[in-house]
């Protein structure tokens, strides 16, 4: 694999894409840019959003992908919570609202959700309930979250019972998008974001799953110039639905393609098994022999 500054060098003054999602909310920027979140300052400003937030990450992501992040945390740096479905609890998000307390946040803040789709449903979900709705940032780092969670407003987290269970739909303000940060991806989490990409390419537009087979190479070596415009046709596809239908009373099922039956599998093997819902492979590998790299 190419290192991350050869892929990518040709890419650092490249303009991000811009789609514009209007929510119950208002109207919020999808931003997908190569290097778009080595200055997240920078992107913060130039959106005319804070430049400063309380940053809530997990330890290995902060690890890899938060040294930029640390001048809009400032002093108190960032929270980090465990990640991971099995995570994904009330009580995690009970450590969140101490966190915004001790921080002694008001209603003018800014949480910037810096991580999966995990930790993007479960600060999501803690922004919309703290003094009844704070203002959240998307910096997804899988691509999982880049083509769907970090948009459209879903956050949530899981009961005992059933996952997503407890949840509330509040939308970011902007996503922030960078296929930079996939290159440090666990090959796994990698084609689970993948098989999102095949479900827009089966519910919205079989373009996509051309691209994807002739792709494939580039796709796995994680070439920004491949991912950027793939991952922006996967933003506009869902921009458009949850657009149609923000709070899913129709169109928006859609969505849930291959989602339904993956977290019923997640769910009653208590989210030990199947770390990743798209993992189930009902978008299956054999229709798509490329996706066996
Ligand atoms: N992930 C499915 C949806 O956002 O509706």
């Amino acid at each position: 694999m190419a290192s991350p500054a050869d892929r990518n060098s040709s890419m650092r003054t490249t303009r991000p894409i811009r789609i514009d999602v209007t929510s119950e909310r208002g109207t919020y920027p999808v931003l997908i840019g190569a290097g778009l979140t080595r200055s997240p300052r920078a992107a913060l400003k130039d959106l005319g959003l804070p430049e400063h937030a309380l940053v809530v990450s997990a330890p290995a992501i902060w690890k890899l992908h938060g040294t930029p992040w640390e001048s809009v945390a400032g002093k108190r740096g960032p929270v980090l919570i465990a990640d991971g479905e099995r995570a994904k609890t009330l009580a995690t998000v009970s450590r969140l609202y101490d966190a915004f307390s001790e921080n002694a946040l008001d209603r003018a803040a800014t949480i910037v959700a810096l991580g999966g789709g995990v930790i993007g449903d479960i600060t999501g979900f803690a922004a919309a309930t703290y003094l009844r709705g704070l203002t959240v940032i998307q910096a997804p780092t899988t691509l999982l979250a880049q083509v769907d969670s970090a948009i459209g407003g879903k956050t949530g987290v899981n009961l005992p019972s059933g996952k997503n269970l407890v949840g509330a739909f509040h939308s970011p303000s902007a996503v922030l998008c960078d296929p930079e940060v996939l290159g440090s991806l666990p090959r796994r989490e990698f084609r689970s974001g993948l098989y999102e990409v095949i479900k827009y390419g089966v519910i919205a537009a079989p373009a996509l799953l051309e691209t994807v087979e002739r792709e494939s190479r580039a796709i796995f070596d994680r070439q920004a110039n491949v991912l950027t415009p793939l991952i922006a046709e996967c933003c506009r596809i869902k921009a458009s639905v949850v657009m149609a239908d923000e709070r899913e009373s129709g169109p928006r099922r859609a969505l849930n393609f291959g989602h339904t039956i993956g977290h019923a599998l997640e769910a009653i093997t208590r989210y030990r098994r199947f770390r990743c819902r798209k993992e189930c492979r009902l978008l299956s590998d054999s229709a798509l022999p490329c996706l066996n790299r």
